[in-house]
């Protein structure tokens, strides 16, 4: 299969592309840096030649409300208008669970906008509903942060690793479209403070954590059960104690 991998350079994209190349598809590493930029659109309309199935993983430079917005609305239309007319039969797309939980978080809202420019596309599609993950825990203790102290809701919180999202994303990529949404999460559950007060211990970072249910979480406050996945949810394998155990610079 001619698999097109939009954001190959990025966290997940890389691993994605490794994966599926080992399984001997055709695989096109699509970023602005290989040529291809869905913003703009230059290049997309080439890339979608021949091929079957676009991944989605791509991510926005700016986290900011306005700039992520632009950037899901903008791209995403781009590569499903693209893809229509090269006759693409599946789209791939990573969000976040909970994204439909948390209207107030800006980055959200854009992640959901994504997902009904999709939805509401005529083209089969899988979304692969990820918790956060473990790669992006210290950007999210950098986000929560005042002074020495960062302050986060004692919320439950399954985040999983980077490896394991990837092999769900490659999964869905190959196997017939859901037209839905399937869930993924790490293997155990913790409360939020206290694994991002762990993984700050680990890494000797001398800022405190301290629980507060009124923080908010970029943006938005969060409930119990606002970050982690249904009872359906697929598992990854790699535990976080287990992650954090590794040299940094394997991380
Ligand atoms: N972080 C989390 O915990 C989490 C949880 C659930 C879901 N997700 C979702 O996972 C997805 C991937 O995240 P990630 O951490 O792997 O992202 P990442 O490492 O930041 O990579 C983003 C990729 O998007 C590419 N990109 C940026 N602008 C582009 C453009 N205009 N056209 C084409 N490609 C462009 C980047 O290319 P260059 O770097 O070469 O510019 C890079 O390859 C995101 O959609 C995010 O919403 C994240």
């Amino acid at each position: 299969m001619r698999i097109v991998v939009i954001g190959a350079s990025g966290l997940i994209g890389s691993n994605v592309a490794g994966k599926l190349e080992e399984h001997g598809h055709e695989v096109v590493a699509a970023s602005p840096n290989t040529g291809v930029n869905t913003l703009t659109g230059e290049g997309v309309a080439d890339a979608m030649q021949g091929t079957q199935v676009v991944i989605d993983v791509s991510n926005s430079p700016s986290f900011a409300d306005e700039d992520v917005m632009r950037f899901f609305e903008t791209s995403t239309g781009n590569l499903l208008a693209a893809e229509e007319q090269a006759g693409v039969t599946h789209h791939v797309a990573l969000s976040v669970v909970g994204a439909e939980r948390l209207p107030d978080s800006g980055y959200l809202r854009a992640k959901c906008r994504q997902e009904e420019l999709i939805k509401g596309s005529g083209i089969p599609y899988s979304i692969v509903h990820a918790t956060q993950f473990f790669e992006f825990v210290r950007r999210i203790a950098d986000a929560a942060t005042e002074g020495n102290t960062v302050r986060l809701p004692p919320v439950l919180f399954q985040p999983i690793a980077a490896e394991d999202v990837a092999r769900a994303v490659a999964r869905a990529s190959v196997g017939e479209p859901l037209n839905g949404v399937v869930e993924v999460g790490g293997p155990e559950q913790f409360r939020f403070d206290e694994l991002v007060r762990r993984t700050l211990r680990a890494d000797g970072d001398p800022r405190e954590v301290v629980a507060d249910p009124d923080a908010r979480y970029f943006g938005t406050t969060l409930t119990e059960r606002s970050l982690v996945p249904g009872d359906g949810a697929q598992l990854g394998e790699q535990r976080y104690e287990d992650w954090l155990g590794q040299p940094a610079a394997a991380r």
